[in-house]
């Protein structure tokens, strides 16, 4: 693509940002769609992210994407936040508004996409969460959004799993959450959930990672949801599949946050074909072949 006089700039705000894929979505979406766009890294220190959010506005960029670490912090520099993104309190993309952006959660509805494409429905399920951390968060909301059934939240440090279901169980207007300790995992009554592990165990280099070993906890999981994409079957997927289970890796969630926030920026719908062709292009740059 030829950059000129009208090419619009868009940029993803983190620290760091040297692998991120998000580049290589969205200039390829601009290349499709004919759209006279570039979208580059942009690492930020921690002392000039009001800068960069103010200066990105001054130089007119049509649209962020916020990494980590800054996808809380963020928050209070948007001039509007939207309502589900700012009860998670967690930011992704950000839209030019009258005086600033417009802050957004496409982890969230990229998730909700992703899921739903693998057939890995939420609503009236009884759902396990494995992690309650950001990602934990981002995912406990969804479930809470998308009328899960019952949840069972499983995390190392059980305080912040209880903190997490209050939270979200005020959001539910309801007990819709059950914080645990992860070794009382045996408390989950005998079923055939759907497990979404939103913890950073078992991501590339540390393969070996995972937040529950035992076998036992894997015969009640029918689907098992991973936020991590790399590698492309984690131990956690495994285990899920040697139990005789379903399991999914979280580069769709990667894509489809992306294609979401591609939609928020530009008046587009992206066709399934470019989403499947583009999903394909990552596999191949993570050399899954
Ligand atoms: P993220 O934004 O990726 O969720 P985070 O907020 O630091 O990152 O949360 C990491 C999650 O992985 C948490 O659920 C964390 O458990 P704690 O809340 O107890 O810290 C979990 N986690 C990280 N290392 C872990 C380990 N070695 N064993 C079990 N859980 C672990």
């Amino acid at each position: 693509m030829a950059i000129d006089g009208h090419t619009k700039l868009f940029g993803l705000i983190g620290y760091p940002v040297g692998h991120t894929l998000s580049p290589l979505i969205h200039n390829h979406l601009a290349e499709l769609y004919g759209q006279n766009l570039v979208y580059v890294p942009l690492p930020v220190k921690e002392e000039d992210l009001k800068r960069a959010v103010e200066g990105a506005g001054a130089f007119g960029f049509g649209g962020m994407n916020v990494t980590v670490p800054y996808k809380n912090a963020v928050i209070p520099l948007c001039t509007q936040v939207d309502p589900l993104a700012a009860q998670i309190g967690s930011v992704n993309t950000l839209v030019p508004c009258e005086g600033g952006y417009k802050g957004y959660n496409t982890d969230v509805t990229g998730l909700y996409r992703a899921m739903t494409e693998d057939g890995a429905m939420i609503e009236d399920r009884e759902v396990i969460v494995v992690g309650a951390g950001g990602v934990g968060r981002t995912v406990a909301f969804l479930m809470a959004q998308k009328k899960a059934k019952k949840v069972y939240l499983l995390n190392r440090t059980f305080e912040k799993a209880r903190e997490l279901a209050d939270h979200v169980n005020a959001y539910a207007g309801k007990e819709l959450i059950i914080p645990l300790a992860n070794e009382d995992h045996g408390k989950i009554p005998e079923g055939k959930y759907l497990a979404v592990q939103a913890t950073s165990l078992g991501m590339s280099p540390k393969t070996e990672g995972v937040a529950i070993e035992d076998p036992a906890f894997y015969q009640k999981i029918s689907c098992g949801y991973e936020i991590i994409f790399n590698p492309a079957k984690t131990r956690f997927m495994q285990l899920v599949e040697d139990a005789g289970g379903t399991a999914y890796n979280g580069l769709k969630m990667l894509l489809y946050q992306g294609i979401d926030a591609y939609e928020l920026w530009n008046p587009v719908k992206i066709r399934e074909e470019d989403i499947k062709a583009i999903y394909l292009m990552m596999c191949r740059e993570l050399g899954w072949g």
